[in-house]
């Protein structure tokens, strides 16, 4: 059976991108960002997903504003880095799921879930940066992935609760799958920013903190937030948080948080960034060797250190 392990949140702002291909990572600027990914990648490289479903947004590269889908489910066997205007990222391309999309798309479509199925599709910043962060920057990728495109540039998007809910019925689709792989699913975006009008610049810290709070505590009362809340907290951009909840959903009701990072500014964003554990996995399913186990613990340890720094 595949299993969902592990839930990741992480910003997926594009200037981290632009930093990493232009060999910026060590200016100081930057390794503020970068050095709350180290012990991520440490975990990844523990972890050894076989998939990752990455849900993020994209930012008219692939769909222009002509046609927008809500929720649209790459299904292709590859999926190379779109041209954002300076040419593509050279980041490796990244090698889909096709059979594991496919039972997704069916599962969750007669779960009346009506996602628009992707079997070919360019992906921007909004997954290449989080695929850096957690992952590096490798020749090529070590897992495949499952791109789930989200609609959050053009109103309306979907609600919080719908985001959730949907995240359960991907967890539902991906329990039923008969081969043992491995699954990280991925929230990507936010946290507070607004990019263009007045209030550019706009951050709420306050506002983050809490979010990340609940998501892992209490998510369900993150799923009543309406969409004019994220607008006035958290920007007119914070709305991408929305995305966090998809990946909130398809894991447990409680879940183990063992880390947590958040930074302001990167470009306009505050950078928040979590890794979710499910229990399940913690209770001794996990393959990992036990000294992979005890740099969990010290991760779990830098996390609270992190969180309780307020
Ligand atoms: C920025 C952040 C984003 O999430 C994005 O998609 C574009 C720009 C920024 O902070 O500049
Ligand atoms: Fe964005």
């Amino acid at each position: 059976m595949a299993t969902i392990i592990a839930g990741v949140g992480s910003s997926h702002v594009p200037a981290i991108g632009a930093a990493l291909d232009n060999g910026k990572t060590e200016e100081p600027y930057w390794k503020r960002v970068f050095s709350g990914f180290e012990k991520s990648k440490d975990w990844m490289a523990q972890t050894k997903p076989d998939v990752a479903i990455v849900v993020y947004n994209d930012h008219a590269s692939a769909f222009s504003v002509d046609m927008i889908p809500t929720f649209a489910l790459g299904c292709a066997a590859e999926f190379p880095p779109a041209d954002e205007g300076w040419g593509p990222r050279p980041v490796p391309v990244l090698k889909g799921h096709p059979e594991l999309a496919a039972h997704i798309a069916q599962s969750v479509i007669l779960d009346e879930f009506d996602l628009t199925v992707v079997n070919k599709m360019e992906v921007d910043h909004g997954l290449t940066v989080p695929m850096n962060l957690l992952f590096g920057t490798p020749k090529e990728w070590p897992c495949r992935v499952i791109p789930l495109a989200v609609n959050v540039v053009m109103y309306p998007p979907p609600t919080g609760h719908r985001c959730y809910m949907l995240g359960k019925a991907i967890r539902k689709a991906v329990e039923s799958y008969p081969e043992d792989l491995k699954i990280v699913i991925f929230g990507t975006g936010g946290l507070s920013h607004q990019i263009s009008g007045p209030r550019a610049g706009l951050i709420n810290s306050k506002w983050d903190k809490n979010f990340l709070d609940n998501l892992s505590k209490d998510p369900k009362k993150l799923t009543r937030i309406p969409h004019i809340d994220y607008m006035r907290e958290a920007g007119a951009e914070g709305i991408e948080m929305v995305m966090w909840l998809i990946m909130r959903g398809a894991l447990d009701d409680k879940v183990d948080e063992v880390y947590r990072f958040y930074t302001v500014p990167a470009s306009n964003t505050a950078v928040g960034h979590i890794i979710l554990e499910n229990r399940r996995k913690a209770a001794g399913k996990s393959k990992r060797a036990p000294a992979a186990r005890s740099k969990q613990a010290a991760a779990r340890k830098v996390a609270h250190r992190i969180a309780s720094k307020g």
